[in-house]
């Protein structure tokens, strides 16, 4: 058992913008997250990772960055974030910061130069070309719409932004791009942060020829197959980790956009000298179709268990998993995988917290997840703020054919912006979020759903992850155990048990609104198991069990011997 404390926490995702607002500028920033480093105390959480502070435009919310040694002027100082980084500390939190490297602002003093001429010190530090028969370089679209490509009057010539054309892609072929890179985390580390999120990190190394990619049905080619684990991805990362990552005691997470089960071994794989962990995407993109992410489909629970699963056991030994439901990228969870009627709301958010937490990797929460807070349905596309959102609105209903209604129904199910509304801290005017008007609208269920009504109930969805985390600090099974799935035909239940010396963990949730009976794995059956947590309140050790809409159970189970490996039993479901 390869023992790390990275393994054994629990992290919270903090979207600055929308946390908490400190001096009514309607905006959140880093005065707020300290006013609240208490909540996150008393939540129990043991890592925050920051989404980003550093100085920024705010084209595409800090993800595009203009100086990475600053702090934004909406989120205050520097100052304000030592303050920060020391009182989270004292309290016991670590923080990890997002480092965006894949390209950088317009705005960034490098590419205010690398633009300026064709001999600029700077130029290389992008990607130009120069255009082909009066064309883009090749026919990539942007994953944020239009082509990849924007012309530059000054030098006549072509560069490369994945993202929004005022995030250009960084030439991480030449030595001082990666060179200034590693200065700039060494600086960050040095300070004493905790470690780094690394934003698209899968994306770093380029295909050298550019080909044009397939267009599928759309008018740009895709660029995935070469940006995507491009030829030197790994030996940067290896470069990274000798020269930074590998002299501090810290945690590190790539993004790791199109990675698979084989490919994640090579980013994170044990003994590789890369990353610690990365994020994979599968059960994001589960209801993916032929307008990218864009539709309104609802995910099938056997999709999500067969992908669990894999990735449970194809990193079983070899490297360490990250589990989410959601991110500041992807719609709410009890919205998307629960029920958020006012009906199953509750019940639902806590059946997917106990699914995920209980499962073998580092748990991540995503601000407001803990509250079972959900999506959001604004009346008109004037009200959305996010980049990503507001240009597919403009792409697929001009050039695809795709009805207003029709992508407004899209928005609600997967805009990005069903995350970014304001936490809601309590019952007043705007949450609790800002004495101000909040840069993009509170979710009207505010008065409904807040921290101040959770709190102090033991039966909140809060005081349920609160409990979850509780345990997983409690019990190294949580943490360590062997990850078996039960039922994996069944597409309303998800089970699974763990693992670990004399102990035995149960995990059963039902993912529906129908109530149903589920046969009980013989060894949990009359025997010494305990309930460890519950959704509903329960005493029923049958043989079979009556699972309530959205019930979710985790036995505990201690052999007075040892059990030996290989006597899982085949368990089916009662007729
Ligand atoms: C990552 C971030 C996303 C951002 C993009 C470009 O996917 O999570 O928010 O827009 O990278 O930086
Ligand atoms: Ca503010």
């Amino acid at each position: 058992m390869n023992k790390k404390w990275w393994k054994e926490s629990i992290v919270y995702q903090i979207y600055p913008r929308s946390f908490k607002d400190s001096n009514g500028d309607g905006i959140g920033d880093l005065q707020g997250i300290i006013e609240k480093l208490d909540y996150l105390k008393d939540l129990g959480v043991d890592v925050v990772w920051l989404s980003p502070v550093y100085k920024s435009p705010n084209d595409d919310n800090g993800y595009d960055i203009s100086d990475y040694q600053d702090i934004m002027n909406d989120f205050g100082t520097m100052a304000d974030f030592d303050e920060l980084l020391e009182l989270a500390h004292s309290k016991g939190i670590k923080i990890v910061m997002d480092l965006v490297v894949n390209h950088t602002s317009d705005e960034h003093r490098w590419f205010v130069e690398s633009r300026k001429s064709k001999d600029n010190l700077y130029r290389d530090y992008y990607i130009w070309r120069d255009g082909k028969d009066g064309k883009e370089p090749n026919n990539w679209g942007s994953w944020f719409g239009g082509s990849a490509w924007e012309y530059d009057e000054a030098t006549q010539m072509y560069y490369l932004h994945i993202f929004s054309k005022k995030q250009p892609d960084l030439n991480w072929d030449n030595p001082r791009v990666r060179q200034e890179i590693f200065d700039m985390m060494t600086w960050w580390l040095d300070k004493g942060i905790d470690g780094f999120r690394m934003d698209v990190i899968s994306l770093i190394s380029k295909s050298p020829e550019l080909p044009d990619g397939e267009t599928k049905g759309g008018i740009y080619g895709d660029l995935a197959e070469f940006c995507i684990h491009g030829p030197c991805v790994h030996e940067y990362l290896k470069e990274m980790n000798e020269k930074v990552l590998s002299k501090y005691n810290i945690m590190t997470v790539g993004e790791a956009t199109g990675v698979t089960i084989e490919e994640a071994k090579k980013y994170a794989g044990y003994n590789r000298g890369e990353l610690d962990t990365v994020f994979q995407f599968e059960h994001m993109d589960l209801t993916n179709g032929e307008f990218g992410k864009w539709n309104n489909k609802k995910f099938s629970l056997l999709d999500l268990k067969k992908i669990i699963d894999r990735w449970q056991k194809g990193l079983e030994g070899e490297a360490w998993n990250c589990l989410f439901w959601s991110n500041h990228d992807q719609p709410r969870a009890v919205s998307r995988f629960g029920d958020d009627s006012d009906e199953f709301r509750e019940i639902s958010a806590k059946m997917l917290g106990t699914c995920l937490h209980m499962l073998k990797g580092t748990p991540y929460i995503y601000q407001g997840e803990e509250l079972g807070m959900t999506n959001v349905k604004f009346a008109s596309l004037d009200d959305y703020r996010d980049i990503e959102t507001l240009n597919a609105f403009r792409e697929l209903t001009n050039t695809r054919g795709i009805a207003p209604e029709i992508m407004m129904d899209y928005i609600y199910h997967v805009s990005r912006d069903n995350a970014r509304t304001p936490m809601q801290w309590d019952n007043t005017e705007n949450a609790g979020f800002t004495i101000g008007t909040p840069w993009i609208g509170v979710n009207p269920n505010y008065e409904k759903i807040n921290v101040k009504a959770q709190m102090n109930d033991p039966y909140s969805v809060f005081s349920y992850y609160k409990k979850l985390i509780h345990l997983r600090h409690e019990h190294p099974i949580i943490v360590y155990g062997d990850y078996e799935m039960l039922v994996p035909q069944d597409e309303r239940v998800f089970a699974y048990t763990r693992k670990l010396e004399n102990k035995r963990l149960l995990v059963v949730c039902n993912f529906t609104k129908t109530s149903m009976e589920f046969e009980m794995p013989d060894d949990f059956v009359h025997s010494n198991s305990k309930i460890l947590v519950s959704n509903y309140a329960t005493t029923d050790f049958g043989d079979c069990i009556v699972l309530r809409p959205y019930e979710a159970r985790v036995y505990l189970k201690e052999e007075k011997v040892p059990i030996v490996p290989d006597v899982m039993v085949a368990f089916e479901l009662c007729r």
